[in-house]
């Protein structure tokens, strides 16, 4: 038996579904052990938004190691905490006008989503929390519980002070009568503190609440004094575009919760940024071993300079984003017509197909033709496509013309 067999637990899942192993990868490129190459359109669940071992960030890190520089800083003072700080006040948060600070969390997204809920319990006094179907914010106790879409949900315990309500692609007076009803009320006789939202649902099925209802759930939560926490984990630092998924709405959070793909080169970083005026926290009060990882600070402030400064990021992945959307749209006309619908933001889409066994199987029949994607939303029915922002057009139009050939396959043998 080989070791991962032998010595795994059973809990190991993208190995199953890509049983290669993995030994290099540049780009949107990753090479197996026996040199096989494979196109990426997964990016490490989004984490690798600006491709595997990006020059630019080996380079500063590799100078980081050489030099001596600190690996492991807890929240001390640091020259690259530094500079990240300045350069995403500068790039980042100074341009889009939010007076926010910076907390730095412990490694994983759901170690922001945790933060972000013990912050806003203690601003608001109260313990419930609003969030949405398809909402998905982490594994750890509270962050799982204010997932509404969460594979092993019903096998672990959950707070009870959690409503979901529905996703809303096109909002209508129901929607939002729904919304005010909803926040003024109680759960478990505690009132809503916040509502967590991902302004663009990632695990849900890559789709985008509309904007105008962003807009009013800002305006109603501010009515009543209710913080508004968006989680920006999978779909920020330029996923759909934007820095933020939620620009281009009026929702401006009073927490952004960012990982992921925030180091540049995919290391393990995670942040909050608190409006400043709600920075209540003692010093000390939220803790975590390795907060402020000095590594990641030197290879993200290289990735907001070169990449943040200007529009050419974002202008580019629109471009990008109408090519695949285009393609896709094809793919559902040919072999999906009335059943497929494509779905997405930027570079966070995805092919609806309706069926669990068929999103699969166009996931196998891609890996076969040596491109990886994976699938998400209700019951896993979407294929999801998080290709590199910097991928390269050539190879996208590879990827693509790959994933149609898999949903040709998939789709003729049904
Ligand atoms: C939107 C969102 N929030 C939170 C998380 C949890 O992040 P982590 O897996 O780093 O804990 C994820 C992970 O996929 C995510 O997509």
């Amino acid at each position: 038996m080989n070791p991962f067999d032998a010595l795994e637990s059973n809990v190991r899942y993208y190995c199953r579904r890509w049983p290669a192993v993995f030994a290099s990868a540049s780009g949107s490129v990753i090479t197996d052990e026996n040199g096989e190459e494979y196109i990426d359109f997964f990016a490490g669940a989004g984490a690798l938004s600006y491709g595997h071992n990006n020059p630019l960030f080996v380079e500063v890190a590799v100078e980081h190691l050489r030099a001596g520089r600190l690996m492991h800083s807890l929240d001390t003072f640091t020259p690259e905490k530094r500079a990240f700080l300045e350069t995403i006040e500068r790039t980042i948060l100074g341009p889009r006008q939010l007076d926010m600070v910076v907390q730095t969390v412990g490694p994983t997204g759901a170690t922001a989503v945790e933060a972000a809920l013990q912050l806003a319990q203690r601003l608001s006094g109260q313990r419930a929390v609003v969030g949405f179907e398809g909402g998905y914010h982490g594994m750890s106790y509270r962050a799982a519980s204010v997932s509404a879409s969460m594979a092993g949900r019903e096998t672990s315990a959950h707070l009870k002070d959690f409503v979901a309500l529905p996703f809303v692609e096109h909002v209508t007076d129901a929607d939002l009568e729904l919304l005010e009803r909803t926040l003024r009320s109680t759960v478990n006789g505690q009132g809503i503190g916040a509502v967590i939202i991902e302004p663009t649902q990632g695990e849900g099925g890559a789709r985008p609440f509309d904007p105008a209802f962003l807009t009013a759930l800002r305006r109603i939560t501010r009515e009543l004094g209710i913080l508004v926490i968006a989680d920006e984990i999978q779909a920020g630092v330029g996923r759909t575009g934007p820095f933020f998924s939620f620009e281009g709405s009026q929702l401006d959070p009073d927490i952004i919760c960012v990982s992921k793909s925030i180091s540049g080169l995919g290391l393990p970083m995670a942040i909050n940024l608190v409006r400043r005026d709600l920075d209540t926290w003692n010093p000390g009060e939220f803790t975590g071993t390795f907060r402020g990882n000095n590594l990641a600070f030197a290879t993200s402030t290289v990735m907001m300079n070169h990449y943040w400064s200007d529009a050419t990021l974002e202008k580019n992945t629109e471009q990008l984003a109408t090519t695949v959307r285009d393609a896709l749209a094809t793919m559902a006309e040919q072999h999906g017509a009335g059943r497929f619908s494509v779905r997405g933001n930027g570079l966070l889409c995805g092919l609806a197909v309706g069926d669990t066994e068929l999103a699969a199987d166009i996931s196998r029949h891609a890996f076969e033709r040596r491109l990886i994607v994976e699938t998400c939303g209700p019951g896993d029915t979407v294929v999801k496509l998080l290709t590199p922002l910097v991928i390269d057009p050539a190879l996208l139009d590879e990827g693509l013309r790959r994933l149609a050939l898999a949903v040709e396959q998939a789709t003729a043998a049904r």
